[in-house]
């Protein structure tokens, strides 16, 4: 008896972690974002430049966080000071880090928000079957443009987040990541099939595969870059903060390994459901933030008990979301306990508040949701990760980071990390930012 319950809390503790930095990688990032921005810059060329950002950035970062955290045993500010020192300059990456989880879950909480309310226009019979990709879009047309309806459902995301959170009923939310996580795959998958037997359909695959190098510019390599981190969680110390709930018998390479695996894979089924749906029912694949919420019902409306499946779909999105959000808002609470000693109550509510707060700016003005997007996709996620792979490249014990590598392949996988994280990722990242801000520009006009 005893053995078994000690193998099956090992199991359970690997396993654990996957399960919610999966549910921290797995949200709107892959389904809502990834389409939206592949859409924007071209397609292919960015799906391209986005695997490359993966294998040469995400895989090496998140390796990086993840063993920060378990080195540390800290949240993202505290880590810094647990492995450089009490007066560490580098506490700074930690600072941006909790403000980056400021402003993404504001917005974020708007995005998920159209999920409830698309929920309630399924069981409500505002979607009927028949209707077609514009009446679709007039809907969402007319959500997006009322302020309360908006707020409501943006409210009621964080009210449900601030309350998982609250509740410490997380680890039961984690449960139903390894359900809901493989039911959400196959409902991709057959609307992959299904978007793929659409007339019409190759022209999205073509999209998708066959590159156009004219679209390549400086900004569809940032945008790329921001995704993967948006994506993967990583660049703002969620990763960091799970990591350190991880046991030391445990590794951080394997286990993050899959999670990019996941993460990558839900993502490019996202896109393979989507672009075909677009171009089958003559939609413009760089219509922006609402592609998806245009393009899913109305095929979904086509399809025979189309609500139901309309119905399944954003649950099991406004579930991917929650369990992304819950990641965010546990980085601000997890600071603002450890740092000020201040309970866990106060600190999810009064963040919670806040960020509702914030996100209602996405509510009332306009631009304001894509300058948020912006904000921590081009700037203080990359500015972040470019500092945690300095940190753990150059100034984290070597030992500590090898250890971690232990099994399999052992002597190449570190070499290749440790080259990625010292030298490709910080320099890609720099040059990468560099270029965004027009630096080159300047210098090649003379
Ligand atoms: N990765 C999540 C998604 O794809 C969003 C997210 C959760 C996130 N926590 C994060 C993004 C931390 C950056 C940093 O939907």
């Amino acid at each position: 008896m005893a053995e078994t319950q000690t193998s099956r809390s090992h199991w359970g503790s690997r396993i654990g972690f996957i399960l919610a930095a999966a549910g921290s990688a797995v949200g709107l990032g892959n389904i809502w974002r990834f389409p939206y921005m592949a859409g924007e810059n071209g397609g292919s060329i960015f799906i391209l430049l986005y695997l490359a950002c993966i294998l040469f950035l995400g895989l090496p970062i998140i390796v990086a966080e993840v063993m920060l955290g378990k080195a540390s045993q800290s949240n993202p500010v505290g880590a810094f000071k647990a492995l450089d020192g009490p007066r560490s300059p580098w506490q700074v990456v930690g600072f941006m880090g909790v403000l980056a989880a400021f402003v993404i879950l504001s917005f974020y909480s708007v995005v998920a928000g159209w999920c409830i309310g698309f929920i309630y226009k399924s069981v409500t019979g505002v979607f009927q079957p028949g209707h077609s990709a514009e009446e679709v879009a007039a809907i969402f047309g007319e959500m997006v443009g009322s302020v309360r309806t908006q707020g409501l459902c943006h409210g009621l995301f964080m009210i449900l987040t601030v309350g998982i959170v609250l509740a410490g009923v997380r680890r039961g939310l984690e449960r139903w990541t390894e359900i809901l996580m493989p039911v959400l795959i196959i409902l991709l998958l057959l609307l992959v099939g299904y978007g793929l037997t659409r007339p019409g359909a190759m022209a999205g695959l073509e999209f998708m595969l066959k590159p156009d190098p004219s679209k390549l510019t400086g900004r569809t390599v940032l945008d790329a870059m921001g995704q993967c981190f948006f994506s993967l969680s990583l660049g703002m110390g969620a990763m960091l903060t799970y990591g350190s709930y991880m046991r030391r018998e445990d590794r951080a390479v394997g286990s993050s390994f899959w999670v990019v695996v996941m993460d990558t894979g839900i993502a490019l089924l996202a896109g393979f459901a989507v672009f075909p749906m677009v171009f089958a029912f003559g939609q413009q694949p760089d219509a922006g933030p609402g592609l998806v919420f245009k393009t899913m019902p109305a095929a979904f409306l086509q399809m025979p008990g189309g609500t139901w499946v309309a119905l399944a779909f954003f649950i099991l999105l406004l579930f991917a979301a929650l369990t992304s959000a819950i990641s965010l808002l546990e980085v601000v609470t997890a600071y603002f306990i450890d740092e000020f000693g201040m309970s866990r109550r106060t600190a999810a509510v009064m963040f919670g508040a806040i960020c509702f707060l914030m996100g209602m700016g996405c509510v009332y003005g306009d631009g304001y949701l894509g300058f948020l997007d912006n904000l921590q996709g081009n700037f203080l996620l990359p500015v972040g990760a470019l500092f945690i792979s300095l940190f753990a490249g150059w100034k984290l014990d070597r030992q500590i980071a090898q250890v971690e590598f232990e099994g399999q392949w052992y002597g190449v996988a570190f070499g290749a990390w440790r080259w990625c994280i010292r030298i490709a990722a910080p320099l890609l990242v720099l040059l990468v930012i560099l270029n965004a801000w027009g630096l080159f520009d300047r210098l090649f006009q003379g």
